[in-house]
């Protein structure tokens, strides 16, 4: 059994079908990314996941039962943490207070929380410096490292990351994507990605996404190897940079 499933999913803004019956599983323990072009339905994908869109039919199973419908609160304590599009870090806190907010589900003591958190600085050497001053500058790439070591304080059993890479340095996205590659030892990840070498390089299996529609799941060799597929979905420089 897959740890989630979604089927036949139909996400509606008013007039707007932004998801079109779409059907895709994660398996436990792997890392699984959506790819698609700007406006294809990535981030509804994951924000019905994670409880901040009502599906207007179809059905999520998270662990084999059915989450769809359920708050974001709900769904957070059922161990899915979401690493929205776009930084958002509090600027009045310092880093280490934005990334023990990620623990805000966990019933455990302020002291482990903040034990954890300092051990995020591991992962994240990068932003290690920023950690207790406040009026930090941080860059694209640090917020987005802050970011996603707030998602992981969740110790969520599913990742959900929207677009990690978003314009960063090509050294910043192999750093993240680096990160990605560590955690999937101990957590699942649902990655959405618009560039598909660097989603594809991390995942077990990917789905592309065109106008709400799932049109094609592989693994990322069979993705890769479909010349036509590459040209009309992965973009043109493939051979340049793969
Ligand atoms: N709050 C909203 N109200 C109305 N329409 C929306 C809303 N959010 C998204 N949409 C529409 O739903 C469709 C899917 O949007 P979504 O944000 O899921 O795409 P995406 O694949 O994440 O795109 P991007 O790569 O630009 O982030 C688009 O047509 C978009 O305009
Ligand atoms: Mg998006």
């Amino acid at each position: 059994m897959a740890l989630l499933e979604i089927r036949d999913l139909v996400v509606r803004y008013g007039e707007i079908e932004a998801l079109r019956g779409i059907s895709l599983q994660v398996e436990q323990g792997k890392v699984v990314t959506l790819l698609g072009a700007n406006g294809a339905g990535k981030s509804t994908t994951l924000r019905a996941i994670s409880g901040l869109e009502k599906p207007a039919s179809g059905d999520i199973l998270f662990d084999g039962k059915s989450i769809a419908g359920q708050g974001p609160e709900a769904i957070v304590r059922l161990g899915i943490a979401h690493v929205p599009e776009g930084r958002r870090v509090f600027p009045g806190l310092t880093v280490k207070e934005n990334i023990m907010l990620g623990a805000s589900n966990r019933r455990v003591s302020s002291r482990e929380i903040s034990r954890e958190a300092d051990a995020m600085f591991d992962l994240f050497p990068d932003i290690r410096t920023f950690a207790n001053t406040l009026g930090w500058t941080l860059s694209g790439g640090q917020l987005q490292m802050v970011a996603v070591a707030r998602g992981l304080m969740a110790k969520p059993r599913l990742l959900l990351l929207d677009e990690p890479s978003l314009g960063l340095a090509p050294v910043i996205v192999q750093a993240v994507f680096r990160i990605i590659s560590q955690i999937r030892q101990t957590t699942t990840v649902l990655l959405v990605e618009q560039n598909a070498r660097m989603g594809l390089s991390v995942a077990d299996f990917g789905y592309v996404l065109e106008t709400g529609r799932i049109v094609l799941g592989g693994k990322p060799d069979e993705l890769w190897g479909n010349e036509a597929i590459r040209a009309a979905y992965l973009g043109g420089h493939a051979k340049a940079t793969a």
